[in-house]
């Protein structure tokens, strides 16, 4: 089943045009990376996709809708079926961990149990914390079991890795790899890690420039003869 299917997409800032043009896809289970430059569109890009920013030109279908001509409350039944987290994440910051857990819960109207989500992640030292006082990469991580706990059909994840241990960093990839395989939930991340994307991602998007240059499986990216994903993007962005 498609869960997005983007065709022609533009999106310009006053005059800069971000993207100029970008098809993609994703299918029920997918795990794809975003990849590409500095200032390349990535988070413009998902933004869109969480229905965040307007765009002009092109169509965005999310779970069979086109976002442009979707009324209010289609909007927020797309919304209620997806979860992200963006950066920076700035929650209350004068609420405990786990308070914030208990609150996102009800306001997902979440099946899932707090408690489960705070072992998964690690999170009992820190139950009583508040979220202000926590270090970045915690925060990060508090941001990511607030995405889960909403047990969304599609996650959207802007560098869910970065400022992580690499502890925490396989944490989170288990988790992902987990989310993604008990419920075919689908996964859009972006990330500056090349070997992530190797070990994880199913298909890959490059962005230069604003274009799609490449969108292909991993595999078929190392069998057209590349060593590596970083093999890979280094000699795309060069070229
Ligand atoms: N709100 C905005 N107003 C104007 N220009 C913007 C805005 N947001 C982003 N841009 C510009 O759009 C371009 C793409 O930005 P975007 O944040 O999507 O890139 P990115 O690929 O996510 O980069 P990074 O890897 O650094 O996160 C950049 O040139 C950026 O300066
Ligand atoms: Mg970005």
């Amino acid at each position: 089943m498609e869960i997005v299917k983007v065709e022609g997409l533009r999106k310009s800032y006053a005059a800069k045009e971000v993207l100029k043009g970008i098809d993609f896809c994703a299918e029920a289970g997918d795990i794809i990376g975003v990849i590409g430059k500095n200032g390349a569109g990535k988070s413009t890009f998902l933004e869109i996709l969480l229905t965040l920013r307007s765009y002009r030109h092109g169509t965005v279908h999310l779970f069979g809708q086109e976002l442009n001509e979707a009324s209010e409350k289609q909007r927020g039944q797309i919304r209620q079926q997806l979860s992200a987290v963006l950066q920076p994440t700035q929650f209350y910051r004068t609420l405990k961990v786990i308070e914030l857990l208990k609150l996102f819960k009800v306001y997902y109207k979440s099946p899932l149990d707090v408690e489960k989500i705070m072992a998964d992640f690690k999170l009992d030292d820190h139950r009583k914390t508040y979220f202000d006082k926590l270090s970045g990469g915690w925060k990060q991580i508090v941001s990511l079991a607030i995405a889960f706990l909403a047990a969304p059909k599609m996650l959207i994840l802007d560098e869910p890795t970065t400022g992580l241990d690499p502890h925490m960093r396989n944490m989170l990839w288990t988790y992902i790899t987990d989310y993604n395989k008990r419920t075919g939930g689908t996964v859009i991340l972006t990330t500056h890690n090349m070997d992530e994307v190797e070990l994880y991602c199913d298909r890959v998007m490059l962005l230069n420039d604003g274009v799609a240059e490449v969108f292909d499986t991993t595999g078929r990216i190392l069998e057209s003869g590349y060593k590596s994903i970083h093999d890979f993007y280094i000699t795309q962005v060069a070229k």
